[in-house]
């Protein structure tokens, strides 16, 4: 079955080892028949959320109207939701965060986001695989309490310049990825 995936990458480098991830992702989920649509949240305007719980009353997601009421109806509307990012400082980017935390304004606006499934494209430069506990438990617990399912995780250690990836088989889990969905 054809779904409407959406993927949201958190990386300000273009060239670098989560968007290599994401791009082998995109095409095998696209050689499979899926729709997909990518925002890159490191080239947009995206702030924090304000906690002014006025979520949806403008008629848009939320009333600080940034490029994340681009992102929202596409939210709604997606099957699965994949998001990408390197660790940063043991935690989530500010960049992918921003989106996450105003994930918030779907919930606050009382929509109906409950089903949907999740996965995870992450990577940082320390070997040590619990690093990546830093994006891992925020963004399982997150599927948890939205009643997203978490279909997979990609998970790479020891990546830190651009192409470090390939030297890993972390473009070949990303695209593998693609036939849990
Ligand atoms: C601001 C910043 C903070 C980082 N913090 C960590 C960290 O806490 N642990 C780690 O292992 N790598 C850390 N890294 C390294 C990146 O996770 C690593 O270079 C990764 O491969 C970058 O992915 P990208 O090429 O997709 O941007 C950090 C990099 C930057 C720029």
């Amino acid at each position: 079955m054809s779904k409407k995936i959406v993927v949201i990458t958190g990386s300000p480098r273009k060239n670098g080892n989560s968007f290599a991830m994401t791009d082998s992702f995109i095409r095998a989920a696209e050689q499979k028949g899926h729709s997909v649509t990518r925002f890159d949240a490191a080239m947009m305007q995206i702030g924090g959320c304000h906690a002014c719980e006025t979520c949806f009353k403008t008629g848009k997601a939320c009333s600080f109207d940034d490029d994340f009421n681009q992102i929202a109806p596409a939210i709604l509307e997606a099957d699965v939701l994949v998001f990408t990012m390197p660790v940063y400082w043991y935690s989530i980017p500010a960049q992918i965060k921003g989106v996450i935390d105003r994930i918030y304004s779907l919930v606050v606006g009382g929509k109906d986001i409950a089903g949907k499934e999740c996965a995870l494209i992450a990577c940082c430069e320390e070997a040590d695989l619990s690093v990546l506990d830093g994006v891992r438990i925020p963004m399982e617990r997150t599927a948890a309490l939205n009643k997203w399912t978490m279909v997979g995780e990609v998970l790479v250690p020891g990546v830190l310049n651009p192409g470090d990836i390939d030297k890993t088989d972390g473009c070949r889990q990303a695209a593998a990825l693609a036939n849990k969905i």
